[in-house]
């Protein structure tokens, strides 16, 4: 992929409480999915999208995430030193990925508060905002895809993912229209986290946005809504409202996606994806199949 003149935010300054204790003195993007914080998958699947300038939008605990992407000199060092090559490599590229800045929230006020924190640096641009505790596996594509739609139409781009309708509840759910492509709906309406009886379809809105400059006006004025927060839900809903702008668009995504907000994803996550690894999965293999057998 090309380099992109897009910039990404990435929010990360939730408070984490669905993983309390583990998350009272670290962020929860930094939990580690087999052996990189979460967050750097997300940083990866930025730099290989062609995008090279996130802002990370921190809470407390902030130094943990900045202190991951700089460079640790000794500990470069140390395995020069020892010749071990292969760590020294996985080391530094976690601070060579992009150019990444920081910026800390204040007060937790919710999703639509953090992203609005990015309106200086993103200026009058477009920009992509990535959720720092989703993940999208890199063998499945869907960020390059909502960037593409996203310059051809105008729109706003959401991701949106079938979940089994009683899960609903626990996501923003879309109202949708299809159009002549596959994959690709127009969306009517949104609301956050509704009842299962109240819920527009079993389409969730999951953590990948391409977002117009318009959308922080719109943020400035929102109210708190669902659990007292600033919604984002909130601000694309009035977006798809809009009858005289370019609307909102849903690129739905049916590939491999890991929510490690969740503790049962977490681990879920953590297996699936080290399985897969050359590295660890000829030994995890056998004992995962033995271990289920006996379950
Ligand atoms: P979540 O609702 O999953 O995060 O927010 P949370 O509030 O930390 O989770 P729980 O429910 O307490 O466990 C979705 C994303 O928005 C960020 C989170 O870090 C996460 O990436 N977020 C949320 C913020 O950056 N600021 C906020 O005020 C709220």
């Amino acid at each position: 992929m090309g380099k992109q003149s897009i910039k990404a935010v990435i929010p990360a300054a939730g408070l984490g409480t669905r993983f309390l204790p583990a998350t009272k003195a670290m962020p929860k993007e930094m939990l580690p999915v087999v052996d990189k914080p979460a967050i750097q998958y997300v940083v990866e699947e930025a730099a290989s999208a062609g995008i090279d300038d996130i802002l990370v939008i921190i809470g407390r605990n902030k130094n943990m995430i900045s202190n991951h992407f700089d460079s640790v000199p000794e500990l470069e060092v140390k395995l020069t030193e020892k010749g071990d090559m292969q760590r020294l490599e996985r080391v530094m590229k976690s601070s060579d990925l992009a150019d990444i800045h920081y910026l800390r929230q204040g007060e937790p006020k919710g999703l639509g508060h953090a992203v609005l924190r990015a309106k200086t640096h993103v200026g009058d641009s477009s920009f992509v905002v990535m959720l720092g505790d989703d993940l999208i596996d890199d063998r499945d594509e869907l960020i390059t895809t909502m960037m593409a739609e996203h310059e051809r139409t105008g729109a706003t781009v959401v991701a949106l993912m079938e979940v089994d309708p009683s899960q609903i509840h626990m996501y923003g759910a879309a109202a949708v229209e299809a159009t002549d492509q596959d994959g690709i709906v127009r969306v009517t309406g949104l609301v956050e986290k509704p009842a299962q009886e109240d819920a527009p379809s079993n389409l969730a809105i999951i953590g990948r946005y391409v977002l117009p400059p318009a959308v922080f006006p719109i943020l400035e004025r929102t109210e708190p809504g669902k659990g007292g927060e600033i919604q984002l839900t909130d601000a694309l809903q009035e977006l798809a409202a809009d009858s005289d702008g370019p609307g909102v668009v849903g690129v739905i995504f049916r590939g491999r996606r890991y929510d490690t907000g969740d503790r049962v994803d977490y681990i879920k996550a953590i297996v699936q994806l080290a399985t897969d690894r050359d590295d660890l999965g000829a030994d995890l293999r056998p004992w995962l199949k033995e271990f289920s057998a006996g379950l």
